[in-house]
């Protein structure tokens, strides 16, 4: 399986940023042997689709459950469809621990998006005191058990384990631990197919490649060290490497 390569931008890099990240962003390998997508912030999803020279997809962040409607400050999957987005991420950690979103409201994004034609990448993880507390298997089993209903019959979706003791902490969850809590992702999401599942959580360029040869990690979601266009492309080409 191809890996895939995403960088999650979060609050950062506006349209002009954007566009010069794009005028350095060089990665060795454009052979295919990875698959590159881009999580700008909704205003510069514009720019950074016009300014890409590499092959590659683009999503967002976020999306609200109702396809248009009074909801201030709220973008909805067929705007982002509209915008030129593919994929969207939905349940990433900062959107649930520093927003409150809920199980049930990653549900219906889940759902949105699905109807939308947006393929949904829907981010689970455990804390830190959930994990030390043995109860990793039951967090994520949770989590997936919430959204896997609203993927029946969903053509392309993937899952992203990040661990919130790991994101943005430089902590990374090893490449054993990653295999662990992939395999328990897999299980959980059961008849509803092989779908990728990437590993996010402080990931560099020199934990990257052991990261995607561990079994059941099919790619990586990066934060900080996609912001970076240097850095960003040797995540790839260790993703490329590893997977060849
Ligand atoms: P990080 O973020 O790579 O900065 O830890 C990962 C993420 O939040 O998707």
């Amino acid at each position: 399986m191809v890996k895939v390569v995403a960088g999650n931008w979060k609050m950062h890099h506006g349209p002009d940023a954007a566009g010069r990240f794009f005028s350095r962003f060089r990665p060795e390998e454009e052979d295919g042997s990875v698959r590159l997508v881009f999580f700008p912030p909704d205003l510069s999803l514009g720019a950074a689709i016009a300014s890409a020279r590499v092959p590659a997809d683009f999503g967002v962040q976020n999306i609200h459950w109702e396809p248009a409607g009074a909801r201030t400050g709220e973008t909805s999957a067929e705007m982002a469809r509209e915008a030129g987005a593919t994929l969207a991420l939905i349940g990433h950690s900062e959107r649930r621990h520093i927003f409150g979103e809920t199980d049930a409201e990653v549900d219906r994004k889940v759902g949105a998006a699905a109807r939308a034609g947006l393929v949904p990448i829907v981010c689970v993880g455990e804390l830190l005191e959930e994990r030390r507390a043995g109860r990793l298997e039951e967090v994520l089993r949770r989590q997936v058990g919430a959204f896997a209903g609203s993927l029946a019959g969903v053509a392309e979706f993937m899952v992203a384990y990040e661990p919130v003791w790991a994101i943005g902490t430089g902590e990374t969850a090893t490449p054993d631990d990653a295999a662990e809590a992939h395999g328990i992702v897999r299980n959980a999401l059961g008849a509803l197919g092989r779908a990728p599942v990437l590993y996010g959580g402080s990931v560099k360029p020199g934990n990257a490649g052991a990261l995607v040869s561990a079994p059941d990690v099919d790619g990586v979601l990066v934060g900080g060290a996609s912001l970076d266009p240097d850095v960003f492309a040797r995540i790839a080409e260790a993703c490329g490497s590893a997977g060849s």
